[in-house]
Order: C-alpha cells, then sequence, then structure tokens
C-alpha cells in the first residue's frame, strides 16, 4: 500500500478516530481465538455511516483489505487482522436509535452489546430473545455476521429469526436499506438474509432493527445427571414432548471437572458421563408438579441417574453457571474449538463414530463436549497437552477437524453451527457445501464486494 494512503483517508475524514499504537494494534487485530499474531495497517473507529462509507470508497481505491470489528468475542478468526488490514471498528457505532412500540422493534448501532440490547428491549416490557454466555462482550454486528446461536436456540430461533431490517454499507461504498422492517415482503430475493451470517465479507452492517418479543412465562431450571448417550437423548424426547422447552444443554464430566475447577459449585454428588441443564415453562405449582412427574418418569425408566430442580433463582444461576462457565475454565488451556451440527437424531450415531475414532487415533488427548444438544449442535473442545509445541497442536487438531469433518459429511452435517467458518473452518467448507454451492458464493462476494476489500480470505480462500 501506498504509505500515504493513511494520510489521505485523515484527511478526507478529519474527524475520523485512528488508531496505530502497537497497543491498539495488538487489541483490536485479534479475536478470542488467539491464534493468529496481530498486524493490522491501523484501526479506525467511525461514528457515523458517512465515515463507514468514507472508509470503504477510499479502500476501494487504495486496495486496502478491512476487517469489521465488534466485540472480537469470535472463534473462528473472522476478525482476525493479520496481515496488515485496515480494522473498522464499530465499538463508536454502539447506541439505541429508537423503540417502536406498534411493530414491537428496537433499532441499533452495530457496536451495541448483546446485554445491552437485551436490557432495552427489557426496559420496554419485552425481550431480545437470542444469548449466550458472551453476551457482555460481543456486539450485535457481529451476532449477525455470525447468525449466532447460543442457548436459547430450541425456543427461539437463531440471530437470522430476529432480524426484522438491516442497513449495510456493501463492499463499493453503496448504503443499502434492507427489508425495511417489513414482516411480509415477497418482493424478491432477501438480500438482508443473505447478510446474515456473512462474515463481514459482503457488507458491513451499520444498524439494524430487531424483533422483540413477550417475556417468556416464569420458568423452573433443572440439572440432570444421564448415564449414557441414548439415555440423554430419550430424556430430551420426554422432556421435549412433555414440557415447553426454553433451553435443554448437554456436557459431559470431563467439563464439569474443569467448571468445578474454575470455582463453580457442585450440585450433584457422585460422578455420571453426561449432564444436562434445562430450562423450561413452570407457569404454576400444578405446572412444577408435571415436571416433577416427567423427572420421576424418566428416573423410574433408569434414563436420569440424578438430578435437582432450582429453588431458588440463585440457585437457578448456581445451574445455569455449570453450563455457561466452561468456556471461560477451558481458556488456560488454550482450547482448538469445533462447533458442529448433525440433525437432532444424527447427534447419537455422530458422537459414537467419533468418539471411537478420537479413542482410537488420539487415546490421550483430552477432549471436551459440551453443546446445545437439543438443536443437534455440539462444542469439541480439544485441549493443548503442555508437552505439545503450539504448531504440534494445531497439526493435531487439524487432524482431529478432518476426522470429524469426515464424519460429519456421512451425517449431512456442518462443520460450524453457529461460530462461523472465519479462517478456522475455512479449509473444511467443502464438506458442508457443495463445490456449486461455494461457486455460487463466490459469485455472490464478487457481486457485493468487486475488488475484494472486505474481510478477505475469511470464510472463502
Ligand atoms: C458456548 O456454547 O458456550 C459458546 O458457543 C462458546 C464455546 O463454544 O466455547
Ligand atoms: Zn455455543
Amino acid at each position: 500500500m501506498n504509505p500515504s494512503a493513511l494520510a489521505e483517508l485523515s484527511s478526507r475524514l478529519p474527524a475520523l478516530r485512528l488508531l496505530t499504537e502497537p497497543g491498539d494494534l495488538e487489541h483490536y487485530g485479534r479475536d478470542w481465538t488467539r491464534r493468529w499474531p496481530p498486524a493490522p495497517l491501523a484501526i479506525a473507529l467511525p461514528a457515523s455511516v458517512e465515515e463507514v462509507q468514507g472508509i470503504v470508497r477510499w479502500a476501494n481505491q487504495h486496495k486496502v483489505a478491512i476487517v469489521p470489528s465488534g466485540g472480537r468475542t469470535g472463534l473462528s478468526g473472522g476478525a482476525v487482522a493479520a496481515q496488515g488490514e485496515l480494522v473498522l471498528s464499530l465499538a463508536r457505532m454502539s447506541r439505541v436509535l429508537g423503540f417502536d412500540a406498534v411493530d414491537r422493534t428496537l433499532t441499533v448501532q452495530p457496536g451495541i452489546a448483546l446485554e445491552a440490547v437485551q436490557a432495552a428491549a427489557r426496559e420496554h416490557g419485552l425481550i431480545y430473545p437470542v444469548d449466550f454466555a458472551a453476551r457482555g462482550s460481543c456486539s450485535i454486528g457481529g451476532n449477525i455476521a455470525t447468525n449466532a446461536g447460543g442457548i436459547r436456540v430450541i425456543r427461539y430461533g437463531n440471530t437470522r429469526e430476529w432480524i426484522a431490517g438491516l442497513k449495510v454499507v456493501a463492499g463499493n461504498g453503496e448504503l443499502l436499506d434492507l427489508n425495511r422492517a417489513l414482516i411480509k415482503n415477497s418482493s424478491g430475493y432477501d438480500l438482508r438474509q443473505l447478510m446474515i451470517g456473512s462474515e463481514g465479507t459482503l457488507g458491513i452492517v451499520v444498524e439494524a432493527t430487531l424483533r422483540l418479543t413477550d417475556p417468556p412465562p416464569a420458568s423452573q431450571v433443572m440439572l440432570l445427571a444421564l448415564p449414557d448417550m441414548d439415555a440423554l437423548m430419550q430424556v430430551f424426547a420426554l422432556f421435549r414432548a412433555r414440557l415447553s422447552l426454553q433451553a435443554f444443554e448437554f456436557f459431559t464430566e470431563v467439563a464439569l471437572k474443569h467448571v468445578l475447577g474454575a470455582g463453580a459449585q457442585r450440585a450433584i454428588e457422585g460422578d455420571y458421563p453426561y449432564y444436562v441443564v434445562t430450562e423450561f415453562d413452570a407457569v404454576d405449582e400444578r405446572a412444577q408438579e408435571m415436571a416433577l412427574a416427567v423427572f420421576e418418569q424418566a428416573v423410574e425408566q433408569g434414563l436420569i441417574a440424578d438430578g435437582v430442580m432450582a429453588q431458588s433463582e440463585a440457585q437457578a444461576a448456581a445451574l445455569w453457571r455449570l453450563r455457561e462457565g466452561i468456556t471461560e475454565s477451558l481458556a488456560v488451556h488454550r482450547p482448538y474449538k469445533n462447533d458442529i451440527s448433525v440433525r437432532i437424531g444424527a447427534v447419537p450415531g455422530f458422537l459414537g463414530q467419533i468418539q471411537a475414532l478420537l479413542a482410537r487415533e488420539y487415546p490421550e488427548m483430552e477432549v471436551v463436549w459440551f453443546g446445545h444438544i437439543g438443536d443437534g449442535n455440539l462444542h469439541i473442545n480439544v485441549l493443548k497437552p503442555a508437552s505439545l509445541s503450539d504448531a504440534d497442536f494445531i497439526t493435531q487438531c487439524e487432524h482431529v477437524t478432518k476426522l470429524l469433518a469426515d464424519t460429519l459429511q456421512r451425517h449431512g452435517g456442518s462443520i460450524s453451527a453457529e461460530h462461523g467458518i472465519g479462517l478456522v473452518k475455512r479449509a473444511y467448507l467443502e464438506s458442508t457445501r457443495s463445490a456449486a454451492e461455494i461457486a455460487l458464493m463466490r459469485g455472490v462476494k464478487a457481486v457485493f464486494d468487486p475488488n475484494g476489500i472486505l474481510n478477505p480470505g475469511k470464510l472463502l480462500a
């Protein structure tokens, strides 16, 4: 790049905040993957749509790659800037712009944290139902870019379901106003939906109108201990048929060991191979008795080995911590993350095959399983043994991911359920998408971003 180009950007947009200090480059150049040494050119912090457009036009002219950046809590390297890119951080565009009581929508800027969106919805007696543990740090723009899922998908679906309208700056700097928050719109291709999950490769979200909904009824949280995977799936079928589920999340005894080690409280004595944290509607005493009856039926059938029903909000939070604290408890072990999905019915077959494969090929490897089993979405975290170098560990993990990808292909699954492809899973896209699909994806990319300046190398090689 022409060295005077950055100075030209400043003179073009005199109010634009630009950071070039090493500490800032380090901070904004990486995401939670911590795998690529950050090396951005600079960090731009626009405060308006016009500034975003100005940056994109400038980048086209000077052929500078842009990495759109939100909370950088991503786990696939989608927000990594390791090759002299300009990081376009949306941190200064983080306001609530409006609430519409009739349409029940909230319009926000992209840099707002998920938790702040949830709080803003509650102020109006409504909820924004997408939820997951990184809620305090991740941004809504990043949630949209990855079609984020989380712990309530079983009830509410993914981010995709909750985006009524999007304003997006496309790769040529043009501002697109997509769907204008309409509920019904059969006037052709839904470009809004194309943007959701596109990982910043087609456009930069500069405004989002989110659908809100009624808060769920009073609920009950339970922790269950299960003897095996078949029992777990039978309990899932039983609970889903008889209760109105808000969440159904699983983890293994290995995951429990880590989360307890990080300070969470043990809720069930004794060790069991699998655990589930589930939350379901429990409007009154009758509903609670009904839940207890379902639980007892499963215990009598030998499907549940033990269980705890939360007796207070504090206890419910403590049970949830056993699931939500897993990611943080594993962070010290530098886990290599996998985030796969199969149809719910294919979970036991897939899991059985992959567990057998890993036990045969890598008997020493510590593998931690947890996730949104009620959505067919499993997180498989491989922990780095102290004895292995970083490079050898990555090579080993890539082989594990190849095994996963091949097994997934046989089960018709996806290599990324909710974290996105980014850099980490790019080599495995073919296991999930056909050559024809990938060719069409490249064509779409070329239409929205003709000079290939938006997050190049992420998602598509
Ligand atoms: C989760 O479900 O906890 C998140 O997707 C984060 C993770 O996979 O570690
Ligand atoms: Zn998850």
